[in-house]
């Protein structure tokens, strides 16, 4: 899309969407490991104006800088379990706390268990503050599986960017488009994380279905429910059509 459109199109989505509130806006991002998350938060970012903050890229930067709780996760997370809700839990409030005051977040990863989705909203509530909007991406496991296990990220910490070998490829094999730097598989999506990355899933996150559907937050969250026959495109904008509503 040509730079002015572009802006143009973020200018129209931040009246409809984020200006009517009045207030910070947090939207979060749900689903399955490789559901797209990431995907859609990078591209929604910019759109809406508000920061991306993902739990899982917080914990990787702990593990690269070899912080004592980057040390304690790596091979945790390297299995595909999930890390302690209080580690993640004080990641994730330092994040929030360092958006300028009156700004939203797009919140990626988080909440990941029933506990996590009610401290969420405690500390919110602390704050004055709700979410606006829960997003949860329902793609089938065999779909998932194919995203993980073809997907590569760019080594290079200022842009981590994601690519998949089949959907997405750079344009020269092995080195991101964006910054040039080369590839990796992430650590975790081997085929034993990725399968215990999925029961955690199932285990975990599910109950907080139920939280988000609770009678007091009617029209909270929206579920969608895309296939690897979608495209990126076809994939934001359903999430936007979910966020207008
Ligand atoms: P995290 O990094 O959040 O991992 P995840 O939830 O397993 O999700 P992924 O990042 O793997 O996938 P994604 O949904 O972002 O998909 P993506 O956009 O990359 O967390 C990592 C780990 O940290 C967790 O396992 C856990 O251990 C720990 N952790 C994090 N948060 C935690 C929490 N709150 N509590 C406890 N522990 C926590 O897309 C995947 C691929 O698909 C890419 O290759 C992409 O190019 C491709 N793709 C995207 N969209 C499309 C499309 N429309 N069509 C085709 N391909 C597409
Ligand atoms: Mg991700």
């Amino acid at each position: 899309m040509k730079n002015h459109a572009f802006q143009a199109l973020c200018f129209a989505l931040r009246r409809w969407i984020i200006w009517p509130l009045r207030k910070p806006c947090h939207i979060v991002l749900l689903g399955g490991p490789g559901a797209g998350k990431g995907t859609i938060a990078s591209q929604l970012s910019p759109m809406l104006g508000l920061p991306h903050i993902s739990t899982g890229a917080l914990i990787r930067q702990e593990i690269a800088l070899q912080t004592p709780l980057g040390l304690s996760l790596k091979e945790r997370i390297a299995n595909g379990g999930l890390a302690p809700d209080d580690d993640v839990f004080d990641l994730l409030v330092k994040a929030l706390k360092s958006i300028p005051a009156g700004h939203g977040a797009i919140l990626d990863g988080f909440p990941r268990t029933l506990a996590q989705a009610q401290r969420l909203e405690q500390k919110l509530e602390s704050w004055g503050i709700g979410l606006q909007s829960v997003i949860w991406i329902e793609l089938a496991e065999p779909d998932l599986i194919e995203r993980l296990s073809l997907r590569r990220t760019c080594t290079n910490k200022d842009c981590g960017r994601s690519y998949h070998l089949k959907f997405d490829p750079p344009c020269v094999e092995s080195v991101c488009d964006a910054c040039g730097h080369a590839l990796a598989q992430r650590s975790d999506d081997h085929p034993d994380a990725i399968s215990n990355r999925l029961a955690l899933y199932k285990t975990e996150s599910m109950p907080i279905r139920q939280f988000y559907q609770a009678p007091d937050k009617e029209g909270l969250v929206s579920f969608l429910q895309p296939t690897n026959a979608n495209t990126k495109q076809e994939v934001l904008a359903m999430v936007l059509s979910a966020l207008s509503k």
